[in-house]
């Protein structure tokens, strides 16, 4: 399985923190924000990774990760022109993928698991995609999942009533066909290719797994979640430092 991190997009909502870097670059707590995506992929035996970013900053990301030596892994970079939503940065691994899986994760998500089993469980899975659930206090600040028995039926992003307490995180694996159903997918409201409609394709299908996440998670995208995220950061430093 290979591994894509997508650290596009404006960063908007962090404004005036973004005006002249990029949000994944920012500080959580004792390193850049995109070493922690990069570390769960990296902790998981994912070697070959493709880092997807807007022009404006591409070449920061290549001063600070360099080949991906330090971290055992090789990098690939890629430039995601304009910020078109998630799902068409991700139109954007289909020739580093080639015909393999892929774990995705969004550049500002910040995961305490560790995903080794869940991507040994998906593997042996045939095909299809998995997201990670975690319950959450605010569902709608994020895509929220409906589940009847054991499957999962339906995701809306950002709904004003959530129909569970169930937040996807940005952690997504996929088989090789995300790359038709992208094509196949048009702009939401917002004007973005949504990561939740490629999501909807696959319940559709009926090949969507989902595994619930047990450690802490966030998102780092607003002042209050970079925030939170600087917490967990320095909570997860404290616990392993004192595991020796
Ligand atoms: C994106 C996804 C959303 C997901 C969230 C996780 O939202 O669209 O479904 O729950 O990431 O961080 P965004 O933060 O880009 O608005």
């Amino acid at each position: 399985m290979k591994g894509v991190i997508l650290a596009g997009g404006t960063g908007s909502r962090l404004y005036p923190l973004t005006k002249v870097t990029n949000k994944h670059l920012l500080p959580v707590y004792n390193k850049p924000m995109i070493y922690y995506p990069l570390e769960t992929l990296a902790r998981a035996g994912i070697k070959d990774i493709l880092i997807i970013s807007g022009k404006d900053h591409a070449g920061h990301f290549l001063n600070l990760l360099g080949s991906g030596r330090d971290f055992g892994v090789n990098l690939s970079f890629e430039v995601q022109d304009g910020a078109s939503g998630i799902a068409h940065a991700l139109s954007l691994a289909e020739n580093f993928s080639g015909k393999e899986s892929i774990a995705v994760i969004l550049g500002d998500n910040i995961f305490e698991d560790d995903i080794s089993k869940d991507i040994a469980s998906f593997e042996r899975q045939a095909g299809g995609a998995r997201i990670f659930l975690k319950e959450v206090g605010d569902a709608n600040r994020f895509g929220v999942a409906e589940i009847r028995g054991d499957a999962i039926i339906g995701i809306e992003e950002k709904p004003k009533d959530p129909k569970s307490n169930l937040a996807v995180t940005g952690l997504y694996m996929y088989d090789s066909d995300v790359f038709d159903i992208i094509r196949t997918i048009s702009p939401s409201e917002r004007g973005e290719y949504e990561i939740t409609d490629v999501n909807n394709a696959y319940i559709k299908r009926g090949s969507l797994s989902y595994s619930l996440l047990r450690g802490d998670w966030t998102d780092a995208g607003t002042f209050e979640s970079l925030f939170k995220a600087n917490n967990i950061a320095r909570e997860h430093h404290e616990k392993t430092n004192l595991n020796g």
